[in-house]
């Protein structure tokens, strides 16, 4: 094959060609919804509930600075495990931050009397007889750490940019789609994907940024969808249809 072959167009490559970009798109397509999915499991459930939202962004990447788990749950779903004095003795310790000083000659003894019937180390729950286990749930959660957001960005990134370059390589031998609209849909994935990775880092700071990660994830998601079934389009559908006004060679 050369080079005035892939000119031709998609519909009209060669058939190994077709194998190989085909091949490439589809497993592309399916790591887009394996994607898609986790981010709907792990972003999508940050604020406890179902589907991604503004609120779960912020919790990602803000955190969710208005209280520890540890009060959250003993205001919420674990109230009813101890007495009003000893869970505001517990989230007043909390606020303090946990201080291990205070663990031995107190609140060891509370969390044994209290929650370590459920909270044991044989249990699936967190272990509460161990302070560390404690004290991480008594801090406030500021959301990613700036070193896990600087590593996903430069991962995402790097490997992002690098199935955008293949997608648009196969993309820009569509046929009969006017110059601008490819050169402007190729460059699409890339300006969201650098947008989207720039928003966390405004949302870490201020959560007022979130719905701008929306967008971004969005953008390049649609974008690359659309080039991935154009170019599927034109390989195999495209060339069986009855009006063959594309081939140059008729
Ligand atoms: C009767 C059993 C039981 C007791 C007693 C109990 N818990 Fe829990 N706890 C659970 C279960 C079940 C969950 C998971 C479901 C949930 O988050 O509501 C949980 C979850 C938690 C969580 C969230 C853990 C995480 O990281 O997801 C915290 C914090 C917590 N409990 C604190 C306490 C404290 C503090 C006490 C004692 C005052 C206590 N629990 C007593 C059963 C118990």
């Amino acid at each position: 094959m050369n080079y005035k072959e892939l000119q031709k167009g998609l519909p009209w490559l060669p058939l190994s060609i077709k194998m190989l970009f085909t091949g490439y798109l589809l497993t592309i397509g399916f790591g887009l919804l394996m994607a898609g999915a986790q981010i709907m499991l792990t972003h999508g459930m940050a604020d406890g509930k179902p589907g991604l939202s503004v609120d779960d962004i912020v919790y990602s990447y803000y955190g969710n600075r208005n209280g520890s788990t540890l009060e959250a749950k003993l205001n919420g779903s674990m109230k009813n495990n101890a007495p009003p004095q000893v869970r505001i003795e517990i989230i007043k310790w909390a606020r303090a931050g946990a201080p291990a000083k205070d663990w031995d000659s107190r609140f060891k003894n509370i969390f044994e009397t209290h929650c370590t019937a459920c909270h044991h180390a044989a249990s699936s729950l967190p272990d509460f007889s161990k302070l560390e286990n404690v004290q991480q749930r008594a801090s406030i959660d500021t959301g990613i750490s700036f070193t896990s957001l600087t590593k996903v960005s430069h991962v995402h990134l790097f490997g992002i940019a690098f199935i955008f370059m293949l997608m648009g390589a196969i993309f820009v031998f569509a046929v009969g789609i006017p110059e601008w609209i490819k050169a402007t849909l190729v460059v699409i994935p890339f300006a969201f994907l650098i947008i989207d990775v720039i928003s966390w880092w405004l949302t870490k700071l201020n959560p007022e940024f979130a719905w701008i990660t929306i967008i971004g994830g969005y953008g390049y998601s649609l974008a690359s969808a659309a080039m991935l079934f154009i170019s599927l389009y034109q390989m195999w559908i495209l060339p069986w249809k009855p009006a063959k006004k594309h081939n140059p060679n008729t």
